[in-house]
């Protein structure tokens, strides 16, 4: 383990809900293990870090430790919870009232930090509107040197409004200052996939149009829009999620090689995929990409309200739930494969997986059951448990050769046991230490917003809305029927 630097930790909106449910439990987690040369137990040495809580409202640090009490501890899981780590990870937080709309304030918080040494991390859990005052804010008070930024999704609506924040936080921060958060990225699981593939030499030869007939990736959420139906009655699910999570994790997916590990050169790969992807039009989005809305339906045994029906939605609302589409790269080693993503809320389960089909034997030696694509499968799981698993037919016992399905199982936590890093944490742990490669860069962003484009100009010209499906369904009939176009279907595992 490592023990930073010093540094200051500036949280700007540090009374928002990314503060209290995210960033600092995050914190708490990553002190209280010893991550930050703090304490992992009392007595140790003293953390190498601070944090400056800013937000709006006048009070003083006491005051911010007790509203941390009431709204923050909550968030923190008990595996990691302890009562004097708690107390002394407050003893590390100050607060500063903020008025940003003032510049001379940003002097103050200057004069603030020059008592302190070390790197300058500013975060940005606000609404992104915030963004570009910020940002002028520090540079005109100097503190965009020796510092980095770490910004928040949405980062933009479209392209032409991500590329004019990208051009306010360039004009102070150079972009190797800029981490841009993508928490799919932090995710143990994402981790592991890039182990798999770079980490063995036995999946690379599997790994290419030859013998892959389709791959599949979904993020589905049980949850709906959880009280924030005004936030999501302006995102929608192709920018709270296909455009960032999905395109991210597809990236990884098919990326080739990097020539190291340095953030660029996964980064530089990660963009050739993004970069390949088929540009769709009109015709293609209408034929390709689904897009749905949650009914009324249930959950388990208790029943959810329809999307429309959610506080701060209105009931004529046209936005998306749920979107399925089918991708295509045009590459070397990918043409010819479909990439089916889908994610959605209100779905029949919460499951993050990637399932990668491989095609049929050359021809049905040992009968029908071998001529299938997809019966060899690999079923990569990033939630809610970790495991990757191998579909194989294997011969029943006894008389005849009859094939039947079976698998060899991967299932990380009966390998590692101990403490399990959350998304955040890593990511945070990231920044701190100065290390780029798990956040997304601007061209990479840009090349997602760019490949979703038309599907957002497509939409807007039509006058039908979404699907509706069921709450507690897989999606509208819709997304079935794109993939039995091919003769395939969505690959709905019991784990
Ligand atoms: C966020 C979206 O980026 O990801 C949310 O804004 C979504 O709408 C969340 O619920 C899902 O993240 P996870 O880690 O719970 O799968």
């Amino acid at each position: 383990m490592t023990t930073p630097s010093p540094y200051t930790f500036v949280l700007f909106g540090a009374t928002g809900d990314l503060s209290l449910r995210k960033v600092l439990p995050a914190l708490f987690r990553a002190f209280r293990t010893g991550q930050l040369g703090a304490d992992a137990d009392a007595g140790a040495g003293a953390s190498t870090g601070r944090i400056l809580a800013i937000a709006r409202k006048p009070m003083e640090a006491a005051a911010y430790h007790k509203w941390c009490e009431e709204h923050v501890r909550g968030h923190i899981k008990s595996d990691v919870w302890d009562e004097g780590a708690w107390s002394r990870f407050l003893a590390t937080i100050d607060y500063m009232p903020l008025d940003l709309g003032r510049e001379a304030e940003f002097g103050v918080l200057a004069e603030r930090l020059a008592q302190r040494q070390g790197v300058r991390i500013f975060y940005l859990a606000t609404g992104p509107s915030l963004f570009i005052p910020i940002c002028e804010g520090l540079r005109s008070a100097r503190l965009n040197e020796n510092s980095r930024i770490v910004l928040e999704k949405p980062l933009g609506h479209d392209l032409a409004s991500s590329e004019a924040i990208n051009d306010a936080v360039g004009a102070s921060f150079r972009e190797d200052q800029i981490y841009r958060i993508d928490h799919y990225l932090g995710k143990e699981a994402v981790q592991n996939l890039l182990a798999l593939r770079f980490g063995n030499a036995i999946f690379e030869p599997l790994w290419r149009r030859e013998l892959i007939d389709s791959i599949q990736i979904t993020i589905a959420e049980e949850i709906g829009v959880e009280g924030r139906g005004e936030f999501y009655e302006q995102t929608g699910a192709l920018r709270d999620m296909v455009q960032n999570h999905l395109l991210q994790l597809l990236a990884i997916v098919a990326m080739e090689p990097p020539l190291s590990m340095d953030a660029d050169a996964v980064r530089d790969e990660k963009l050739r995929v993004l970069r390949s992807l088929r540009q769709l039009d009109d015709d293609t989005v209408a034929r390709n990409v689904v897009r749905g809305q949650y009914g009324g339906g249930a959950i388990g045994k208790s029943a959810v309200p329809a999307y429309v029906d959610e506080p701060g939605v209105p009931p004529s609302s046209q936005t998306e739930t749920f979107v399925a589409l089918k991708a295509e790269i045009d590459n070397w080693r990918w043409a010819g494969v479909p990439f089916y993503l889908r994610t959605g809320k209100r779905l029949g389960e919460r499951v993050a997986e990637i399932v990668v089909n491989y095609r049929a034997t050359p021809y049905p030696l040992l009968g029908e059951a071998t001529a299938q694509a997809g019966a060899n499968r690999l079923v990569i799981r990033l939630q809610p448990n970790e495991s990757i698993r191998l579909y194989c037919l294997a011969k029943q016992p006894g008389d005849g050769m009859t094939l039947q399905t079976v698998h060899l199982d991967l299932a990380f936590d009966q390998f590692f046991k101990g403490h399990r890093m959350d998304a955040y944490e890593r990511l945070l742990l990231d920044v701190i230490n100065g290390r780029l490669a798990l956040f997304v860069r601007r061209d990479e962003q840009e090349a997602a917003w760019r490949w979703v484009a038309p599907i957002q100009a497509y939409w807007s010209r039509q006058h039908k809305g979404p699907k509706r499906y069921a709450a507690g369904t897989w999606g509208p009939p819709a997304a079935s029927a794109l993939l039995a176009q091919s003769g395939t279907s969505w690959v709905e595992e019991d784990n």
